[in-house]
C-alpha cells in the first residue's frame, strides 16, 4: 500500500513570506495495491507536487510517504526508481532522442538493475522480448527498431515512454535482498533474516542437486529454478505508475491509443496507478477511483459505483463551487 500522511508543501521562491505557496496542505491519501486512480483538478492546485514527492524529486516540508508501511519519505529518487515508472506531459522528456528506439529500450531495462550498464551485456532475448512488446502497441515501432527517437512523433515517443517506464526487468538476487530490507515493511533486521534463511535453505538444496547433476544443461536447470524460487518470494518489484498528463500533448486519436493501452497495461500488471488528466472524461472513463485536487486540497475521492455515476458535469459543478469558496474566503 501506499500512503502520504500529512503530506505538506510549501514552495517559496524569493524567500519573502508573501511569496509563499502552499502547494500541499496536510494532504492524506491511502492507495491500495493494484488501485487506478485518476487525478483531476486546477493548474496549481497540487497534483504534480503529489507525484513528485510519491517518486521522490521533491520531499515534503513535513508529512511521510509509505510505502508497505515503511518510511520512504528519504529514500532518495534512484534507490525508490525500480517501484516508479513515470511518463510526464512532455513527449521529449523520457526518450533520449537522439538514441535509437532499441538503444532506449535498453537504457530503461537495465536502469535499476545494474549501475553499470556495461557489466551487463544486451542479449539477443531481451531484444526478442522487446519487438514482442512493441507489436502490442500497434505504432509500427517494431519496424523502427534502429531508427533515431528523435524523429519520431510525439505519440510514438509517449508509448515508447510507458512501455520503458512499465517494463518489468528482474532484478538480481542481491537487489533483491537490497530492496526486501528496503520496502518489505518489516523491521530490517527481521527482514534480513527472513531472506537469509530462506535463501540459506534453497541454497543447501540447491547445492545438493548440482552435485547430482549429470550435464550443463541440467545443472543450469536447477540454478534457474533456484533463482525462480527466491524471486517468487521475495521480488517486490511490483511498480507504481506516475502519470502526469501523459497525453496532453498529443492529438485526440493518438491520445484514445495511448490511454488504452495504458489500461491495458496497468490491468494486464495489476499496477497501482496515479493518472493525472485535464481530460474530466478520461478520468472517469478509465481508472477504479479519481480524486480532484483544489489549492493543494483534495476535495473529491470517490470510487466504484459511485464514480461510475458521475458525469462531466458534475465535475464541472463542484469545481466552480470549490472556486466559489476559496474566493469568498
Ligand atoms: N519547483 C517549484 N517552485 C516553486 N513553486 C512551485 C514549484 N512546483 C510547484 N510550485 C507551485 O506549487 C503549486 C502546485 O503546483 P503543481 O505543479 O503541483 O500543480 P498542478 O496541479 O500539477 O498544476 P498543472 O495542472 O498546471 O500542472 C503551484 O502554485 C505552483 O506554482
Ligand atoms: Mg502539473
Amino acid at each position: 500500500m501506499l500512503e502520504l500522511v500529512n503530506v505538506t508543501k510549501t514552495f517559496n521562491i524569493s524567500g519573502n513570506k508573501e511569496d509563499e505557496r502552499t502547494a500541499l496542505d496536510h494532504i492524506n491519501l491511502q492507495i491500495e495495491p493494484g488501485e487506478f486512480v485518476t487525478i483531476i483538478g486546477g493548474n496549481g492546485s497540487g497534483k504534480s507536487t503529489t507525484l513528485n514527492i510519491v517518486a521522490g524529486s521533491l520531499i515534503p516540508d513535513s508529512g511521510k510517504i509509505l510505502l508497505n508501511g515503511r518510511d520512504i519519505t528519504k529514500i532518495p529518487e534512484y534507490k525508490r526508481a525500480a517501484y516508479f515508472g513515470r511518463v510526464f506531459q512532455d513527449p521529449m522528456k523520457g526518450t533520449a532522442g537522439d538514441m535509437s528506439v532499441l538503444e532506449n529500450m535498453e537504457v530503461a531495462f537495465l536502469r535499476g538493475r545494474n549501475h553499470s550498464p556495461i557489466k551487463w551485456g544486451f542479449k539477443e532475448k531481451d531484444k526478442k522480448f522487446f519487438i514482442e512488446e512493441l507489436k502490442r502497441f500497434d505504432l509500427g515501432l517494431e519496424d523502427r527498431l534502429n531508427q533515431k527517437v528523435g524523429v519520431m512523433s510525439g505519440g510514438q515517443r509517449q508509448a515508447l515512454t510507458l512501455l520503458m517506464a512499465t517494463m518489468r526487468n528482474k532484478p538480481t538476487i542481491k537487489m533483491m535482498r537490497r530492496d526486501y530490507i528496503l520496502f518489505s515493511g518489516l523491521p530490517e533486521e527481521e527482514a534480513r533474516k527472513e531472506f537469509d534463511s530462506f535463501y540459506d535453505e534453497k541454497k543447501l538444496v540447491l547445492d545438493e542437486k548440482l552435485k547430482t547433476a549429470s550435464s550443463k544443461e541440467e545443472k543450469q536447470r536447477y540454478k534457474n529454478e533456484f533463482e525462480e524460487t527466491i524471486r517468487n518470494k521475495f521480488d517486490l518489484t511490483k511498480q507504481i505508475l506516475l502519470l502526469d498528463e501523459h497525453t496532453a500533448a498529443l492529438d485526440p486519436k493518438t491520445a484514445k491509443k495511448v490511454l488504452e493501452l495504458t489500461d491495458k497495461i496497468v490491468r494486464e500488471n495489476q499496477m497501482t496507478t496515479l493518472m493525472v488528466t485535464h481530460n474530466m472524461k478520461d478520468a472517469l472513463t478509465y481508472g477504479d477511483r479519481l480524486i480532484m485536487f483544489h489549492l493543494g486540497h483534495i476535495i473529491l475521492d470517490v470510487k466504484g459505483e459511485e464514480k461510475k455515476k458521475l458525469a462531466v458535469d458534475d465535475l464541472l459543478k463542484m469545481f466552480e463551487e470549490a472556486d466559489k469558496k476559496a474566493e469568498s474566503k
